[in-house]
């Protein structure tokens, strides 16, 4: 079925469910009021539930919403935000292909920078390595910010090293949790990815015209949740927590770290910020492979470079220096 047919279905449902202000509706008036079978209402009702909300259903009396998902709200992320540029303009949409793509035309037409692009669902959301990235509605932190550091582009990968540590410290203020990085710039928890970070340029010859950087962020899933192919490797806040995380109060807080990073890093250099992503980093000083491009590199992490670049060491004593690769720690 078109994909408008279904979602004008889904709007109908939760139209009747609101009027029926948490009573219980029947399948029957369900398959009335929708133009469809009982079995087609039942597979609109599983699906509200993948989105988020609870439903109650009880033989002969039908469904009722008890719950509702949590959705993000530009209100909420500004009220009480103690930044300066960052996130002072929002642009929320509840279902993009992607925010990168958005913020990568707003970020052409001169927005701001310090703005943002946040959506509730991406069906095409996209990774590094070319790699998409999973994006269910209402679960997760699917976010663009546009930066314009007047910065020699050889640095650019330091900001993406950046974004990484401002991240974990909001995860740490708003879970307590511990998170660790993976270089560059995958946060984990027990060895799964939570976050990924992907960074991309507008640039002319040596100038940057802006930073995009796209943060992903599994906060609410559950681990069905997850598809069959990443279910091994990919972990959410709430599962590591065991509690629901409100998404806008964390937004808020990775605003606020990121600027207040950010504008250290404008005025005194990337080295205080090389010493906060070493304290967060599981990959140094142990054993990895590194999937490069060229081919694979065994050997021990031995730091990142003032450029945020990856020093291997490998069992030959030559040392490497890589700066685009999947790690994989031994
Ligand atoms: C990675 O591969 O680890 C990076 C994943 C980055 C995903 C985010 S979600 C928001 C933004 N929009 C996208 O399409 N990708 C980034």
């Amino acid at each position: 079925m078109a994909h408008y047919v279904q979602s004008a279905l889904r709007e109908k449902l939760l139209e009747v469910f609101t009027h029926a202000n948490g009573e219980f509706v029947s399948g029957q008036q369900l398959s009335e009021v929708l133009g469809c079978s009982r079995t087609a209402v039942w597979k609109h009702i599983e699906d509200l539930r993948k989105e988020g909300y609870e439903l109650e259903a009880i033989r002969r009396k039908g469904y009722r919403i008890t719950t509702k998902p949590e959705k993000i709200t530009s209100n909420e992320i500004q009220l009480g935000l103690k930044t300066k540029f960052l996130g002072r303009n929002i642009h929320y949409e509840e279902t993009v292909t992607s925010t990168q793509k958005i913020a990568h035309k707003l970020a052409y037409d001169g927005a701001n920078e310090g703005t943002i692009v946040v959506a509730e669902e991406q069906v095409a959301g996209r990774g590094r390595l070319d790699r998409s990235w999973h994006s269910p509605k209402y679960t997760g932190i699917w976010m663009s910010i546009i930066l314009r550091p007047a910065i020699p582009l050889p640095q650019s990968p330091q900001l993406t090293l950046l974004a990484a540590v401002s991240i974990a410290q909001a995860i740490q203020e708003v879970t307590n949790l511990e998170p660790e990085i993976k270089w560059p710039n995958d946060i984990l928890f027990d060895r799964k990815k939570a976050v990924g970070i992907l960074t991309e340029l507008q640039a002319e010859s040596d100038r940057i015209n802006s930073i995009i950087i796209g943060v992903g962020i599994n906060v609410n899933q559950t681990e069905d949740d997850f598809p069959d192919d990443i279910k091994d490797k990919a972990t959410s806040l709430r599962i590591q927590s065991g509690k629901e995380i409100n998404r806008s109060e964390l937004i808020q807080t990775i605003l606020e770290k990121l600027e207040k990073l950010y504008e250290s890093y404008l005025k005194t250099g990337f080295y205080p910020i090389k010493l906060l992503w070493e304290a967060y980093a599981i990959s140094i000083g142990k054993e990895i492979v590194a999937s490069t491009l060229t081919g694979k590199i065994h050997g021990f992490a031995k730091g990142i470079t003032d450029e945020g670049v990856l020093i291997i060491e490998d069992a030959n004593r030559v040392i490497h220096h890589v700066h685009s690769a999947d790690i994989e720690i031994k």
